[in-house]
């Protein structure tokens, strides 16, 4: 699971490596579910949620400028699709995490699973053919 395939690449060097961070959270998060020990995870979720916040905002604002930079199209699209992940990220803040591990960690893992299948593999690959045709790789 969480495993970089090619098929995900998106042919923009600094755009996968920017994704495979996302695939990095996902294994972390994996291995963490796999544990499955009684002990209190608290602190190692906290680590990854606030990872995955950070990267998110920072990501998100790499592709929106790299595409606004090259006038593509579907930016206001795109655009809406980030603020629902964003949405999304900020809800987990407001669960009561300490009390349900488990739920949070699978919760967490399913929103990374989405983001890989559904954006990832369509929205940002819609941007690929028209960056690598403006030279950006
Ligand atoms: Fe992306
Ligand atoms: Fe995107």
């Amino acid at each position: 699971m969480f495993k970089w395939q090619e098929a995900y690449s998106c042919n923009i060097k600094e755009i996968d490596m920017q994704h495979q961070k996302l695939f990095e959270l996902g294994r972390k998060l994996n291995e963490l579910i796999s544990l499955q020990d009684e002990f209190d995870h608290y602190d190692e979720i906290m680590n990854i949620l606030t990872q995955l916040k950070e990267y998110t905002i920072y990501h998100f604002g790499y592709e929106e400028k790299l595409m606004d930079k090259y006038q593509f199209d579907g930016l206001q699209k795109h655009q809406k699709e980030h603020i629902a992940f964003v949405d999304q990220l900020s809800v987990f803040f407001k669960k009561n995490i300490d009390e349900n591990q488990r739920k949070v960690e699978m919760d967490m893992i399913l929103f990374i699973a989405n983001w890989i299948e559904k954006h990832i593999l369509q929205t940002d690959h819609a941007y690929k053919g028209y960056l690598n045709l403006k030279g950006v790789f």
